[in-house]
């Protein structure tokens, strides 16, 4: 119970905190970066190496409430068809661009929901990324299904097109949490899902669910989680529901006064937690569980677990290119975000360039606390001696930076001859704590100097 407003004292659950899946975060991001940077970035990328490709589709047949993913409803094809010859466009621009020889070490379709795409239209879209940048030995080819919306067409359609990682979105299996956070979806139906993706020897499978919905309890997390162990994935991302209703009005759909408090987040997560560690998965990161054969959880005991735009990774690409309204590459030079409008986007794929909008250009201080921040989301733990090696970081300065940082996060951090360490109990409050090391906090904005 002490613990519990020790943590909640220091910040625990504040939807404001970022997830980190950059640094900069997105908000930081300013007009320095616009197309022609872009391509260049694009085309200094050397000669046979490996890059990622994230490929944005923001479309959805049904506008789930809980969502606050960028996406738009659409019960015609017509936008998505528009949609899909743009970034056909896109795909020929980037091949252009390329230096010969380079190939792809991971491809994702994220969304929105990819799978509402009619099986002609993926398999082009695929043909025209592997034209583009063909798959390199142990690629991975992944795809966010919503279970709702899949058919053996579609599914034999990625499958033929190289699928070999599957990511289904469940959130949660009991029926009154289903219809107050606006997503419908029977066990049978996600069941259907994961067997057609069996079927077609897809070797991997992740699933989605949620913790801090509404109506939520120890029980019925439990009973959740259990059937979802029941359908065996592979790896599991175990995201606290985000209820942020300024920024994604559908959640005003969701009344408030059923959401669990901090605390009860904290036991909701804890519940799930343990489900999984007893059923043999390993925890990765903050909000992640794997199998050991997983390669998140090689990663990690390796200590090549990674952090990027689609969360933790065992990804060691230098270059993640982005596709699609939205989405946003990261480059060794920085970051570039599409228009976030699929107007504003197809427009420029029209007009013969990219669409770049927005992005970061980094400095070396911004290399240096993004590598800081990662350690910390990824391991809990972050070497000194590899800032200072790989980063040129100042060695009184960076000890610096750990002592305020234990001083305000008392016995949550542990100063350490190596570095900095989260002990097993500030572990909820790793992003407050990542927060900690950002210099470009919101309510920071305008100090260089922030902490
Ligand atoms: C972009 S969605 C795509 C999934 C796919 N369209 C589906 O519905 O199955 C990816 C994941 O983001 C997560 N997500 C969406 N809104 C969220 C929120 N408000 N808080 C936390 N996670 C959220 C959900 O777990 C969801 O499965
Ligand atoms: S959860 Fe999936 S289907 Fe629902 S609105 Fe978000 S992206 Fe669309």
């Amino acid at each position: 119970m002490e613990q519990e407003s020790q943590l909640t004292r220091l910040g625990l659950f504040d939807a404001r905190v970022p997830r980190y899946t950059s640094y900069p975060t997105a908000p930081h991001f300013s007009t320095e970066v616009g197309p022609s940077l872009f391509a260049q970035w694009i085309e200094a990328i050397p000669a046979g190496s490996r890059i990622s490709l994230y490929m944005h589709v923001p479309f959805c047949r049904r506008l789930c409430w809980f969502c606050a993913c960028r996406t738009q409803g659409t019960q015609s094809d017509e936008p998505v068809r528009a949609y899909a010859e743009t970034l056909l466009s896109e795909l020929k621009m980037l091949k252009e661009r390329l230096a010969p020889g380079v190939t792809l070490s991971r491809l994702h379709w994220g969304g929105g929901t990819p799978t509402l795409m009619p099986a002609d239209m993926m398999r082009r879209i695929a043909a025209a990324v592997f034209d583009a940048v063909p798959m390199g030995e142990g690629a991975e080819f992944s795809v966010e299904i919503d279970p709702n919306e899949i058919d053996a067409a579609r599914m034999d359609a990625l499958a033929e097109s190289g699928l070999n990682r599957a990511s289904i979105g469940v959130q949660d299996f009991d029926p009154q949490i289903q219809q107050v956070i606006g997503r419908e979806q029977s066990y049978e139906v996600t069941k259907a899902a994961v067997d057609m993706i069996r079927d077609r020897g897809v070797a991997s499978l992740n699933a989605d669910i949620l913790y801090g919905l509404p109506h939520q309890t120890p029980t019925k997390i439990a009973e959740s989680v259990q059937k979802l162990l029941s359908l065996g994935p592979d790896r599991v991302a175990l995201y606290g529901y985000a209820h942020v209703p300024w920024m994604a009005r559908r959640q005003t759909m969701i009344p408030s006064d059923h959401l669990p408090t901090p605390q009860e987040r904290l036991e909701l997560f804890e519940v799930a937690r343990k489900l999984f560690v007893a059923d043999g998965y390993d925890e990765i990161g903050i909000d992640h569980f794997a199998l050991p054969t997983d390669g998140l959880s090689v990663a990690q005991k390796a200590g090549k677990l990674r952090r990027n735009f689609q969360g933790y990774t065992d990804d060691l690409a230098e270059a993640l290119v982005g596709m699609g309204a939205s989405s946003i590459s990261r480059f060794p030079q920085g970051y570039a975000q599409n228009a976030p409008a699929t107007g504003a986007h197809t427009g420029a794929i029209r007009d013969g360039h990219f669409s770049t909008a927005r992005g970061h250009v980094f400095t070396a201080e911004d290399k240096m606390r993004a590598r800081l921040i990662e350690a910390l989301m990824c391991d809990f733990r972050v070497s000194a001696a590899e800032l200072i090696a790989d980063y040129a970081a100042d060695p009184a300065e960076l000890a610096a930076m750990f002592r305020r940082c234990a001083a305000k996060f008392e016995d949550m951090v542990k100063v350490t001859a190596a570095g900095l360490e989260i002990p097993e109990k500030g572990r909820p409050l790793t992003r407050m704590i990542a927060r900690h090391f950002d210099a470009y906090d919101l309510s920071k904005a305008g100090h260089s100097s922030a902490i």
